[in-house]
């Protein structure tokens, strides 16, 4: 039986891989990372339901993140192992988890992966075009990856929930407008101050520092450029699952748990065209064998 999800975005993602994992050829166990793990919570929904939904495809989780990101407390790692050992003993997690500094190149052999994903994570990575350079290099070919995360386009800032801060470079002005805001009672303040008691200013002051310091929002064509950079072709073709799975949770539906994969092009494309204004995207890349280089003059002579 599949165990319920703590959270949509996680059902979401494993209702992607399931779907995007049939027809991919595996002669051996699939290996997947979950990168930018953070508690584990992920690795450990996957761990007991990935196996359940694809009966007979064996597989590995491994995790990765950084330690000089800012926002974890010290020691979250240590936490994230001792929380997975607890859970799946069996599971060699120290081999499995790693942590690196966000300069890093992955510690991980090239075309070592199956499948990536990520879960909120993008909007935090402070060097984009060294992450999807790993992608590229890590996942074999033939093989995917999925990415749930904010664009820049996004009208509301998701930690915050408060329109447009995450646009303003000027860390002054940002700071203003979220005391501003706060004051007239919008976003995460009122909520924040009953269960920690804050000043509005001291709230303003933090929380600018972390929307310009600990988060890097992409937009939507940017992601389209780094994808093209890196040589992998980028489509948002779920991005539209992810809100019916809110709106099933919502309303008490059952969960889906394997998505349409013969998709109408244009739907999908006015899909992301409407929802990147709104919140979460599903960033799905593929790693194929890519036609990268100019024929040479031979082949060009026995072409003609
Ligand atoms: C909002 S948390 C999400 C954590 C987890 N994926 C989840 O869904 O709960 C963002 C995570 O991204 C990680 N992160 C930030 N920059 C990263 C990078 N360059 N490479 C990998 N992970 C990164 C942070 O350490 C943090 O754990």
């Amino acid at each position: 039986m599949i165990s319920a999800a703590e959270s949509i975005t996680h059902q979401h993602l494993l209702s992607v891989l399931n779907t995007e994992v049939e027809g991919v050829s595996i002669t051996k166990p699939v290996r997947l990372l979950d990168v930018g793990c953070g508690d584990g919570l992920l690795i450990k929904y996957l761990t007991a339901n990935f196996g359940v939904c694809n009966q007979g495809l064996k597989f590995e989780i491994y995790g990765l993140d950084v330690a000089d990101h800012g926002v974890q407390a010290d020691g979250y790692f240590e936490k994230t192992i001792e929380n997975l050992e607890a859970e799946f003993p069996d599971t060699p997690w120290k081999d499995r988890l790693h942590v690196i500094s966000t300069k890093d190149v992955w510690p991980f052999s090239d075309c070592f992966f199956d499948i990536i994903l990520s879960n909120q994570v993008v909007e935090h990575v402070s060097d984009q075009d060294l992450f999807f350079s790993e992608i590229g290099r890590t996942l074999v070919t033939g093989g995917f990856s999925v990415h749930l995360f904010h664009l820049k386009n996004s009208f509301y800032e998701s930690h915050l929930k408060l329109p447009l801060v995450h646009r303003f470079s000027n860390h002054d002005f940002m700071e203003k407008y979220i005391k501003t805001l706060s004051k007239i009672g919008w976003g995460k303040y009122k909520h924040h101050n009953s269960t920690s008691p804050t000043s509005v200013t001291e709230f303003a002051e933090r929380h600018a520092d972390y929307i310009f310091f600990f988060t890097n929002y992409l937009s939507y064509s940017e992601v389209l450029t780094l994808c093209k950079k890196h040589y992998l072709p980028a489509s948002f073709r779920y991005t539209q699952e992810y809100y019916f799975s809110k709106i099933r949770s919502i309303i008490k539906g059952s969960p889906k748990y394997k998505l349409t994969k013969n998709r109408s092009g244009i739907v999908d494309w006015f899909a992301i065209f409407v929802l990147k204004y709104v919140s979460s995207v599903t960033l799905v890349l593929h790693k194929g064998e890519r036609y990268t280089q100019q024929p040479t003059d031979e082949q060009k002579q026995e072409e003609l």
